[in-house]
């Protein structure tokens, strides 16, 4: 089959839905692939690297007349009509904005895959263009915030003095949010967070935020997603946004409930305690705004000096990156569309992912798809079908057993003491202090420190087969000192050769394939 690649035509538009690496993955497949002549220009891609890589440029009626088109924002009617009957065309659609537009396209009998209703399950997660898109959004607001913002955002020490670094504030921690944190602290700034779900105070934290919590119940849907804020929770909000945003230089919103527009967070009387210069950037002002005052497509300066951010194409400014990972993705749905590897499309309605992103299929609109469970926790309250399970019964233990164990192994130990050498008893001591020690100090350590940990007991088991080698070693050495060397050598051995295994696929992870 051919896959075409056409030149977006929507004005501002500078992403393209094929880059030169995802040709090559496309040929791979099968696939013959076209692109029209120019179509990556603003993304740094020149027709000669899509040549390179295997693609014939074709002009754009030869692109729009492939078999599959694919592409990223939706059609218009011109392009549905240069669309062949039975060709399937897989890009941005928009569906629950678009009925209009799903009615042409099921008329134009083209089968239709929206990248933007993409289940969002685990399994479906590297067809996932939102989230690649809002992954870049949420890094660019940042440096849109940069480009405007009069001070650095590291705080430094100068000859002339020092200069304290900015303090970001980060609404809505979901996959642009977590984004611009790790911008805003790559950049040095000090960075807060919050959102409507308590539970995802971890992750900002493990980004080197603060999460900054709303006294209040977290507004935690059964499925894991957020949900409107109750009364109580909007009134506490207020206040903890009042206090920020009067307190950081930059303020980035980024608060979204799927299907509902975008909550107000930040009210005109919080932009105006805010300080002059201080930067805001409303990352939902195409969807009604996070932010009092924000202005789709524009950076409106308010009264007091505050310079207010409403851009809507954030992910396009920078379309190389943008058109890379909306390429990847579209490469992961045709892996997954193309079992035989043989450049033959099969859509098996069957898959939850491919189902939930068909929008139109054999002149019919298939949209909505239906519901997916995505649960993560089971719903608060919900009884469990049928009568509940018998709790299970424990036999209380006989404290007699224990006790007779325990006895017995002091008694064990007592004789082994009498009949040991007199050094045992220090030594053992010494072992008895290193377990307990070595437990709290273990226990208490960092999961994140824990590769660290691993070399330090590889370093333990290093000096326990210098140890065991020197017993063996030593020509008077007892049957039971050779039997503890060997013991020894082989235990510490395997620490020492499973550190380094386990060292070694964790360095996989991060080398490219
Ligand atoms: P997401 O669904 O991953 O994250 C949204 C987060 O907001 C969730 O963590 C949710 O719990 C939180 N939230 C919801 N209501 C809240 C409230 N009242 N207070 C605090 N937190 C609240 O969404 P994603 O993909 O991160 O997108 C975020 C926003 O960015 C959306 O509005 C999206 O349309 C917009 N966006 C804008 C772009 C642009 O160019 N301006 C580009 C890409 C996305």
């Amino acid at each position: 089959m051919r896959i075409g690649v056409p030149k977006e035509s929507s004005p501002g538009e500078t992403r393209v839905a094929a880059s030169p690496k995802s040709v090559a993955q496309l040929v791979k497949l099968g696939y013959s692939v076209v692109i029209e002549e120019g179509a990556g220009a603003l993304a740094s891609f020149p027709d000669e690297l899509y040549r390179e890589a295997g693609a014939d440029i074709v002009a754009r009626k030869a692109a729009w007349g492939a078999d599959v088109v694919t592409k990223i924002e939706p059609p218009s009617a011109a392009e549905i009509g240069l669309l062949k009957p039975g060709a399937v065309l897989i890009g941005l659609i928009a569906a629950p904005r678009s009925p209009e537009l799903l009615k042409k396209l099921a008329a134009a009998k083209v089968t239709v895959l929206a990248m933007d209703s993409v289940p969002r399950i685990s399994r479906a997660q590297a067809l996932d263009v939102i989230s690649s898109m809002a992954n870049i959004a949420g890094y660019r607001a940042v440096i849109e915030a940069a480009g405007v913002f009069g001070s650095f955002f590291t705080g430094q020490v100068t000859a002339a003095g020092k200069v304290p670094p900015a303090k970001v504030f980060v609404s809505g921690a979901g996959v642009a949010g977590l984004a611009a944190i790790g911008a805003a602290r790559a950049l040095g700034a000090i960075v807060r967070a919050t959102d409507i779900r308590a539970a995802v105070a971890e992750q900002v934290e493990s980004m080197g935020a603060d999460f900054v919590a709303v006294e209040a119940e977290s507004q935690e849907s059964t499925d894991g997603y957020a949900k409107e804020a109750s009364e109580d929770y909007a009134a506490a909000a207020a206040r903890m946004y009042a206090e920020q945003v009067k307190d950081v230089d930059i303020v980035v919103t980024t608060a979204l409930i799927p299907g509902k527009p975008a909550p107000r967070l930040i009210t005109e009387e919080m932009v105006a305690s805010m300080r002059p210069g201080s930067v805001i950037v409303d990352m939902a002002a195409g969807s009604g705004g996070n932010v009092a005052g924000s202005v789709a497509d524009k950076l409106v300066t308010t009264a007091n000096g505050v310079r207010i951010i409403g851009y809507t194409d954030l992910a396009g400014r920078l379309p190389t990156q943008a058109s890379n990972l909306f390429a990847q993705n579209i490469v992961n749905l045709f892996k997954l569309i193309t079992p035989g590897k043989d450049g033959e499309l099969v859509l098996d309605m069957e898959d939850v992912v491919i189902r939930g992103m068909t929008v139109t299929n054999d002149g019919e609109v298939t949209w909505p798809p239906p519901a997916v469970s995505v649960s993560a926790a089971p719903a608060a309250g919900a009884a469990p079908p049928g009568p509940p399970p018998e709790p299970e019964v424990k036999k209380p233990r006989n404290p007699a057993v224990g006790y007779s164990v325990m006895g017995v192994c002091a008694v064990a130990l007592l004789a082994l003491f009498w009949a040991s050498p007199a050094g045992l008893l220090g030594h053992f001591m010494v072992f008895m202090l290193a377990v307990v020690i070595g437990y709290y100090v273990i226990g208490n350590v960092n999961h994140s420190l824990h590769t660290p940990l691993m070399s330090v007991t590889n370093a333990i088991s290093g000096i326990i087969i210098v140890g065991s080698l020197l017993g063996l070693r030593d020509a008077d050495s007892s049957v039971a000192i050779v039997v503890l060397s060997v013991g020894g050598i082989l235990l510490a051995s395997i620490n020492v050769f499973g550190g380094f295994t386990v060292t070694q696929r964790m360095l996989g992870m991060f080398k490219r394939s």
